[in-house]
């Protein structure tokens, strides 16, 4: 019998990081490789949930730690993370080498570009999988290449194949460089070395970025747009047992949302989340509870269990008859439902691909990371949503959240919204249905790999 190439794959152990290269090992499986996605151990015990439930193998290799960690330790142990992990990959790597199912290649984390020294000295090659948008990321190539320079003095940065960035449309760690410097360098070390690789992969399809993806071919850079990486029953329906990620690093509460949000009626409901790691000010808190009340909207509130003391006291109770407040949620069975209307969001790419893919339009509220540059995408390029312009003091004014969702919700351009969304929900599942853009990418690399 004809052996299956052995493809490993390892994201950093964060949600937004591991759901994209999760789906993505899904299809890898479904095109005929055997494929392994290497977790690390900070996420141990959510890992388990995932073990002998999926068509993908999973191996869980140390990284220094044993439990949940947060974006700030997660931060402070970016080093530690490298050298613990490139020694227990290879160590890890050399094991396989010997078996029975020898790793032929490795798709690593773009945050973990070294992997592909790791790789290569143990005798297999390998490509960065980019969990961020194209237009992100071709950004940071060109802070990188030193096209622009940190800090940046213009009020707008102009790019090829982008629109006209204004600083607060910029990733947080460049427009703030002092903000986060460890996280800085990581995102800009994403472009140390990857024209070295045969293949870059890119969580995104290519008729949602089709300029900034015929920019990167004309660079002769060898992408390949593999998404929008969320479950087939979303899209095109293919594969089977594709029905969700099947890994939460929260506990979510899904009956309890769908119960409430089956008894209101269609496009009724405004979904706020915050994604796995963006926390809010406490000011902001208020003014986005006071938002969403005075909206008179129903409203279905993902606010994380560390979250939930900067609640105002009674707020639960008072709004008890509009809202549901949980701590997590299953996020696609949410936006997929059609009691949902708009999704305020952080605009986290997962989200944002989530959104555009189950046709909700949006409320682009933005923390920090990529997210402007999102929500830039999501109100200017896409017009899929507005986005909530901050005061003086860089707060979402009560006033300012109850106008956007209003106009999302009700007025004449919200209509405009749905339908453009709709349209990117056709174009997204299009991509990955047969002989899509990204089914083909999937398919020719699984192909060519097989052939090396
Ligand atoms: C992080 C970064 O913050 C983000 O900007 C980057 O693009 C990817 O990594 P995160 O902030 O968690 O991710 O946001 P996002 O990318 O949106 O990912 C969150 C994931 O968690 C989504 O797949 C979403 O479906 C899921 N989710 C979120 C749930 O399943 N339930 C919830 O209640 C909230």
């Amino acid at each position: 019998m004809e052996r299956k190439t052995h493809i490993l794959v390892i994201p950093y152990p964060v949600q937004g990081h591991i759901n994209p290269m999760l789906q993505f090992s899904k299809r890898l499986a479904t095109k005929g490789a055997r494929v392994t996605l290497v977790a690390t151990s900070t996420i141990r015990n959510s890992m388990q949930a995932l073990q002998g439930a999926s068509s993908v193998n999973i191996n869980i290799i140390s990284d220094g730690s044993e439990g949940e960690e947060t974006v700030e330790s997660l931060i402070a142990t970016v080093d530690r993370f490298k050298d613990v992990v490139s020694q227990s990959l290879a160590e890890y790597i050399e094991k396989l080498n010997s078996s029975e199912y020898p790793p032929k290649f490795i798709v690593y984390d773009c945050a973990l570009p070294w992997a592909l020294d790791v790789a290569r000295k143990y005798g297999i090659d390998g490509a960065p999988f980019y969990t961020q948008s194209c237009a992100v990321n071709v950004v940071y190539y060109h802070f990188k290449k030193g096209t622009v320079r940190l800090p940046v003095e213009e009020p707008t940065v102009s790019l090829p194949s982008m629109p006209k960035l204004a600083i607060n449309d910029l990733s947080s760690l460049l427009s703030n460089p002092s903000s986060y410097p460890p996280l800085l360098n990581l995102f800009l070390d994403q472009f140390s070395n990857f024209l070295e690789a045969k293949w870059i992969f890119f969580s995104s399809f290519k008729e949602l970025e089709l300029e900034v993806v015929n920019w990167m071919a004309s660079q002769k850079w060898p992408i390949k747009t593999i998404g929008p990486t969320i479950p087939s029953m979303y899209l095109d329906k293919r594969l089977e047992d594709d029905k969700e990620y099947g890994l939460h690093l929260f506990k979510p509460d899904v009956d309890a949302c769908i119960k409430w949000l089956d008894t209101k009626e269609t496009n009724s409901v405004i979904y706020t989340s915050f994604g796995s790691l963006a926390s809010l000010g406490e000011e902001q808190m208020q003014e986005l509870t006071w938002g969403l009340k005075n909206s008179n909207c129903y409203f279905l509130w993902v606010v994380r269990e560390t979250e939930q003391k900067k609640l105002p006291t009674n707020f639960l109770q008072e709004t008890a008859e509009k809202g549901l407040v949980v701590s997590w949620c299953s996020q696609l069975e949410v936006l997929a439902h059609k009691a949902i209307g708009c999704f305020m969001t952080h605009c986290g790419w997962n989200s944002t691909l989530e959104a555009l893919s189950l046709g909700v339009p949006m409320v682009a509220m933005p923390q920090w990371t990529d997210q402007p540059t999102n929500a830039k995408f999501i109100a200017d390029v896409w017009k899929v949503g507005v986005r909530i312009k901050l005061d003086e003091r860089g707060i979402a004014t009560k006033e300012e959240i109850e106008f956007c969702i209003r106009e999302v919700i009700e007025d004449e351009r919200g209509k405009e919204m749905r339908m453009n969304s709709v349209k990117w929900k056709e174009l997204a599942k299009e991509a990955m249905d047969e002989g899509g853009s990204s089914d083909k990418n999937i398919e020719e690399f699984v192909a060519e790999l097989a052939r090396l």
